[in-house]
């Protein structure tokens, strides 16, 4: 890309729908929800893609439960410090910077399921991490944050994995420092879910990108619109079960359908 283009700006690869364009550029405000397949042109695996390396033995719903914590905290750990290291040195991807160049026009409110800082990365400010932060580890006991030299690999771009690494120890009270991930197993932040909730059925349209819509409640999240009637629009490149239901189920990448949608919404002015 040339220096100081935006994604939106490069001629449009990927015909949009002529509906979906409308939707969002008729709406005041819109509401996103994104999962594993968001950050996958950042090189990030998805969730349930098959696991490679020294993790491949394992089942990542094994690891991220509250149940592998107990039973291998050193692994769990270890897989945790990986996805950190990866997701630092990863960028945000044309889709991301996408998402934020729409909040110019218009209120987006971002609800994520993805533990990296993707969309704050690409300049977004509204973002809810529904399931936790890589970059928020805590006390398992007090909760008290940890924020020790030991909490990241260090940046050098060579790092290799560890398979097990002993959790930190928290400076308050001495008990294992945990992942501040939410696990299989427990509740989302209420915090954070209310706010979803609250911008998705504000919302005139919400864009549910990447993700397999598997995992409650977040899944739920594009049902509560569609029952209160505010139009949905999927962006997948494979059926998903709200497919069928979606007001729009848009077949693409994150990276290459939302520049060609900003740029397809930017092309008009926005609704006064
Ligand atoms: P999944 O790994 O289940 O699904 C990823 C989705 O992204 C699939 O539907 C893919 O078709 C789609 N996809 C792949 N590449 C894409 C691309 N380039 N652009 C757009 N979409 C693409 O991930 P999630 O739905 O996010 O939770 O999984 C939800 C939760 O399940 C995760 O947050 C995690 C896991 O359990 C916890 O760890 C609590």
């Amino acid at each position: 890309m040339q220096p100081g283009m935006r994604p939106s700006d490069r001629p449009a690869a990927v015909p949009v729908p002529p509906a979906v364009a409308e939707l969002v550029r008729s709406a005041e405000t819109v509401a996103v929800l994104t999962g594993a397949g968001m950050s996958r042109e950042s090189g990030i695996s998805t969730f349930r893609e098959a696991q490679t390396g020294l993790w491949e033995r394992y089942d990542p719903e094994e690891i991220a439960s509250v149940d592998g914590w107990s039973r291998d905290s050193a692994l769990v750990w270890g897989w945790y410090q990986w996805r950190a290291h990866v997701a630092r040195r990863a960028d945000p991807n044309d889709g991301h910077i996408a998402l934020a160049e729409l909040a110019a026009s218009r209120a987006v409110s971002i609800a994520t399921q993805n533990v990296d800082d993707l969309h704050e990365r690409a300049g977004s400010r509204t973002v809810s991490h529904l399931h936790g932060s890589l970059f928020a580890p805590r006390c398992e006991h007090c909760g008290t944050p940890y924020l020790g030299a030991d909490a990241f690999l260090p940046d050098g771009a060579d790092v290799a994995p560890e398979l097990r690494t002993t959790p930190p120890t928290c400076m308050h009270c001495l008990s294992p420092v945990r992942p501040g991930i939410v696990w299989f197993g427990e509740s989302l932040p209420m915090d954070a879910w209310a706010r979803a909730e609250a911008s998705v059925l504000t919302a005139d349209v919400v864009l549910v990108v990447g993700t397999s819509g598997l995992v409650h409640p977040a899944a739920r999240l594009p049902e509560l619109a569609l029952e209160t009637g505010i139009p949905v629009i999927e962006i997948n490149p494979a059926a998903t079960p709200l497919s069928d239901r979606a007001t729009h189920a848009w077949r693409g990448s994150a990276a290459t359908t939302l520049p060609a949608l900003v740029a397809a919404v930017n092309a008009e002015p926005a609704p006064s």
